[in-house]
């Protein structure tokens, strides 16, 4: 164990921000590749100060009246695992070692809250210790949290949630992707608290049940990322909105939509949104809509609105 002879307690903070999956969940679990963007308006910070004397302290960062006591809970409990097994793969034992987690994150609405609150703390924890992890050391403890909130995460928001751009996730790598100009994307929140663990169980229990079934809408998945990935590159956002549209139709088939979820893609569609798909786990959490120009952005937000969106963010930079 190191020992720390400054006067001044040591200190140290990290940051991450929510993600927003526009092609591939479920299929990435699978080994499909998945595209993500980065929701920097929802960003997340975790301030770590070790002062040496007395517990352990985590400071939640949900007021409960905005949220449940189930989901602040939940964070809790995750944010106690990242702190243990960061402090564990540092090999430091402090006593008196406090965190404040501060942000806007909703958790449980598949915008990546779980794996944004373990980047943050293993960020801020480290650098309390005057270490810089490197990309892998910290993916690997934010995956170590994430099998406990998720299971079998694919590992695609542990990425998605520290990088600053976009990017192309397969197979246990994330790569910058292409983007010739930036789509206007809108994420809508419907209040609900989404499952992504049961919901990654009921498409293994229904892969389990009819193989043939599910490995065909998999494989279109994976062939709606693969040709997206091909639209952003070369800027068509019209041919993206027809396959986000698709993906959700399959997430449908799949079993991972909601009532609340249809409701916020039929509202959007009809005031005139390219594409729109449930995103993240699913069974409740967000969606995300495709627009095409800034007056379709605040017709569609509107219109989100009206139909029960208890919050509509935009994920592009603000675009005159
Ligand atoms: C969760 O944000 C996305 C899922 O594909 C699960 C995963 O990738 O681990 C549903």
């Amino acid at each position: 164990m190191q020992t720390h002879t400054t006067q001044a307690a040591p200190v140290g903070s990290g940051k991450t921000h929510a993600k927003v999956i526009v092609l591939g969940e479920h299929s990435v679990v699978y080994g499909n590749p998945a595209i993500a963007f980065p929701v920097l308006s929802l960003e997340l910070e975790a301030k770590v100060t070790v002062s040496g004397e007395g517990h352990r302290v985590i400071t939640p960062f949900h007021s409960l009246d905005r949220e449940t006591a189930q989901t602040v809970e939940l964070e809790r409990k995750l944010s106690e695992i990242a702190l243990s097994n960061t402090l564990e793969f540092l090999e430091e034992a402090p006593s008196g070692i406090e965190v404040r987690v501060s942000g806007l994150i909703p958790p449980a609405r598949g915008l990546g809250s779980s794996a944004a609150v373990a980047g943050a703390i293993a960020q801020a924890v480290s650098r309390a210790y005057g270490r810089e992890l490197s990309r892998d050391e910290r993916f690997e403890l934010v995956q170590s949290v994430e099998r406990v909130a998720h299971g079998t995460p694919s590992g695609l928001d542990a990425y998605a949630t520290t990088e600053a751009g976009p990017i192309w996730f397969e197979k246990g790598e994330a790569k910058p992707l292409r983007v010739l100009s930036e789509p206007r994307l809108l994420v809508a929140d419907t209040g609900i608290v989404g499952h992504t663990a049961e919901a990654v169980r009921r498409v293994r229990a229904l892969h389990d049940e009819n193989p043939p079934r599910v490995e065909a809408l998999l494989a279109e998945a994976a062939q709606l990322a693969q040709d997206a990935g091909t639209d952003l590159a070369e800027g068509d956002h019209e041919r993206l909105g027809a396959k986000m549209d698709r993906n959700h139709e399959i997430l449908r088939e799949l079993g991972v939509s909601a009532d609340p979820l249809e409701s916020l893609v039929k509202a959007s569609k009809d005031a005139g949104a390219l594409g729109a798909k449930l995103t993240g786990g699913g069974l409740g959490g967000c969606m995300v809509a495709l627009v095409g120009s800034e007056r379709d952005e605040h017709t569609v937000r509107n219109a989100l609105l009206s139909a029960g969106a208890k919050n509509v963010w935009p994920v592009h930079k603000e675009q005159s």
